[in-house]
């Protein structure tokens, strides 16, 4: 059986009895699943298994009786978190500093933030424990895209505005072709806000972006990552589970169904 058992990092899958992934997909009873599998009716990566308690991957594709099964991933939770700035994606922090862990619910299974955002940035963040598809979303050959609103003290000239979108030299060299538009509100005394679309996710890059054509950031939020969309109204520090179909999404935007 030609089985990848391994992630991209090299590290293992976790791996399940065959019997217990067709008995969470409600294909059948556990008792039953074993029934089936004794049978021959079921085939992973197209070799037709009959050994009970053979150990199966998320990314293995299972076939029963000829219709492919989407594998549960009861295990994974999803959590999509609108980050207040003045705390940091880590973990833990040994300077003290508020994490967005402590935003979190008390679950069994630890989720992580897939990626970073800036201590003074706030937006969408998401939390997973689904570590292929945080390791992909992460990924610059995914080329996950990523919205940000921008504001800053000044209007930004066209030129300025020509040179972020065909991507300015930084100390990491010239960032990638980005998308930007104007969105600045029309009341008095708010600020010229634009929103900047990226695909790459280096440290701190739209600040240093905006700061390298003359233009630092008075603030910074990420309202949109890959499919998904910061709800206008997830009140800061407040946070909701994925949808299925969010997740799904996700999914297919790094090539993972
Ligand atoms: N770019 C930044 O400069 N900071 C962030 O937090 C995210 C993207």
């Amino acid at each position: 059986m030609d089985l990848n058992r391994n992630n991209e990092r090299g590290r293992p899958r976790q791996e399940e009895r065959l019997q217990k992934v067709l008995a969470q997909a409600g294909i059948a009873s556990r008792r039953h699943a074993e029934e089936i599998i004794l049978q021959g009716r079921v085939k992973v990566n197209g070799e037709v298994i009959r050994t009970l308690g053979t150990k199966v991957v998320s990314t293995d594709r299972i076939v029963v009786d000829g219709r492919l099964l989407s594998i549960p991933q009861n295990d994974y939770a999803y959590y999509l978190l609108h980050k207040p700035t003045g705390y940091i994606t880590s973990v833990t922090d040994p300077q003290g500093r508020k994490t967005v862990m402590e935003l979190m619910p008390k679950i069994p299974r630890r989720v992580y933030p897939v990626g970073r955002l800036d201590y003074d940035t706030s937006g969408l963040l998401l939390l997973t424990n689904d570590g292929d598809l945080a390791h992909r979303l992460m990924h610059p050959s995914y080329g996950v895209e990523k919205t940000y609103r921008v504001e800053v003290g000044e209007k930004i000239p066209e030129q300025a505005l020509k040179r972020l979108e065909k991507g300015v030299l930084l100390e990491d060299g010239k960032t990638a072709p980005a998308r930007i538009r104007e969105v600045s509100p029309k009341g008095r005394g708010s600020l010229p806000t634009y929103e900047i679309t990226i695909h790459e996710g280096r440290n701190r890059q739209v600040r240093r972006m905006f700061k390298a054509v003359g233009f630092p950031l008075s603030t910074l939020k990420r309202l949109r990552f890959g499919p998904l969309e910061l709800d206008p109204s997830l009140a800061p520090g407040a946070f909701r589970t994925l949808s299925k179909t969010e997740i799904q999404h996700l999914r297919r935007a790094v090539k993972l169904t």
